[in-house]
């Protein structure tokens, strides 16, 4: 059994966006610049933007973070976001989610610039996704396709299952899938006998936002699962996965550990699309 070691994959990945952007200010007069933007104060969204922060500092990308209050209206995020579309010193925006309730976030993600949409989120880029035609990969899917082929699983022939069906993962990593030539079945918390389709996956992907809910009877022998579940143990309170570590790896070919599995990878993937934003619109 291998413990994906998403913590290395993803440093590989920076260092190599950090080569590539460190020769941009000689080609351009300067470096990507990404502004990332916080409504309130959502533990978990701190977090989030602190460590968007970080990788910004380590792969050399210039990086602005705007924190604003709980009670801003939607006119005025929506006026903020137009300003930094035609701002020309601004290659990317990320408006880190979930927003208070009050803002639509539909209309939010449609407001920024698709070339300057570095989560892959805005319809232009979705659609691009399912069309074929060129766009923006959203960042956790294309890190989920980029850790397995880091340990050289090509997803040709085999039958891939996605647990979870939300717009961020679940929906594109199973198109990703499809796309690579995987046989794909999607499925959710309420599929009927959810644990006869996920003993079928040789890749099982598991992005169901439930705390432990694959366990090893649910897995079979060799199957590469991958964890894109961050939640708390109902228990003891720790970070955990959708995925029952201890009864599951030992039965999994391979397995990605919460944390240090796909969190890293997703943002390695947003350092990524940020420099491709910049390049794409020179
Ligand atoms: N909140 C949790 N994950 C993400 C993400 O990938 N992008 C944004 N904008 N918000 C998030």
């Amino acid at each position: 059994m291998t413990i994906i070691d998403g913590k290395a994959v993803s440093a590989a990945l920076k260092e190599s966006v950090k080569q590539r952007v460190a020769e941009l200010p000689e080609k351009y007069g300067r470096v990507p610049h990404l502004v990332v933007v916080r409504v309130g104060e959502d533990p978990a969204s701190v977090v989030y933007v602190r460590n968007k922060e970080k990788a910004c500092e380590a792969v050399g990308i210039k990086n602005s973070t705007i924190v604003l209050a709980e009670s801003t209206s939607e006119e005025e995020l929506l006026n903020l976001i137009m300003a930094l579309n035609s701002d020309d010193t601004v290659d990317g925006i990320l408006v880190q989610l979930p927003l208070p309730g009050h803002i639509s976030e539909a209309k939010v993600i449609e407001t920024i610039a698709r070339e300057k949409d570095v989560d892959g989120f805005h319809p232009y880029n979705v659609a691009g996704l399912w069309q074929k035609t060129p766009h923006v990969a959203p960042c956790t899917p294309a890190g989920i396709m980029k850790l397995l082929a880091s340990i050289g699983v090509d997803p040709k022939g085999k039958r891939a299952v996605v647990i979870g069906r939300s717009n961020i993962v679940g929906l594109p990593v199973a198109k990703m899938l499809l796309d690579a030539n995987a046989t794909v079945t999607m499925c959710h918390t309420r599929t009927v006998d959810l644990p006869s389709v996920t003993r079928q996956a040789e890749i099982l992907v598991v992005a169901a936002g439930r705390a432990k809910m694959v366990t090893g009877d649910m897995v079979a022998p060799g199957a590469i699962v991958i964890d894109v579940g961050m939640d708390r143990d109902p228990e003891t309170g720790k970070l955990c996965g959708d995925v029952d570590f201890d009864s599951v790896a030992p039965i999994a070919g391979a397995i990605t550990p919460v944390p240090g599995g796909v969190g890293p990878m997703t943002i390695a993937c947003l350092m990524e699309n940020t420099l491709e934003c910049f390049l794409a619109n020179r």
